[in-house]
């Protein structure tokens, strides 16, 4: 999968093999919870997508999908805790069961947020499944993530989704990158 081209890895933190295979125990757990349920899974884009796209094909029951997309002012590799709605839903979630789709909880003041935004407006539950946890880094300690893909130690990591400037987001494994490509000079 890693080519000489890709010289800015530093390291492979999560290997495709292990993802798909996180993403099947996952897609099982959910589900074995989500029998007989009005299903909506709703990703936050854009970390989530690829994340979300096999999970929902690993999930056996008829389901809806809706996305959002929120950005928190600040850096790129900082969360700020202020959290705006870039697009919000489609549908309304009013009696729905809706599962959020997580690419990384990080200080957890984004989820938290977006918990109190989306609970207003009475979903019959409301749950999270998070690729990503860095639970090192919580600020808020009564946050409930109710599926969790890999708990992963105070790394800034790319690939599967998760970009660094909006770059690495096609590869297919979770990886960091070498420190000098953090730098500004190559957000471009
Ligand atoms: P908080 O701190 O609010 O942040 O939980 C969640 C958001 O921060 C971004 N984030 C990352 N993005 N690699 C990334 O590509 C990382 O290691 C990382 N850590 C945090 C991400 O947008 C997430 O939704
Ligand atoms: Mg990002």
């Amino acid at each position: 999968m890693m080519s000489d081209q890709d010289s800015f890895i530093e390291r492979v933190l999560i290997p495709h093999e292990d993802i798909q295979q996180k993403v099947r125990e996952l897609g099982e757990q959910i589900t074995r919870d989500y029998q007989g349920k009005d299903l909506r899974v709703v990703g936050i884009l854009r970390g989530a997508f690829i994340f979300m796209a096999d999970l929902i094909r690993n999930i056996k029951l008829p389901l809806s999908v809706d996305f959002m997309s929120i950005s928190s002012y600040g850096g790129s590799v900082e969360s700020s805790g202020v959290v705006r709605i870039l697009k919000d839903l489609d549908k309304s979630i009013t009696g729905v069961d809706v599962l959020i789709v997580e690419d990384i909880v990080d200080t957890g003041l984004t989820l938290k947020h977006l918990l109190e935004v989306l609970s207003t407006r009475n979903p019959a539950s409301l749950r999270v499944c998070a690729l990503l946890d860095k639970k090192e880094r919580r600020l808020v300690p009564d946050l409930k993530i109710d599926y969790v893909g890999f708990e992963i130690p105070n790394l800034f990591v790319v690939g599967y989704g998760l970009d660094f400037a909006e770059k690495y987001r096609n590869y297919p494994f979770i990886f960091v990158l070498k420190p000098e490509y953090y730098q500004p000079e190559f957000t471009r």
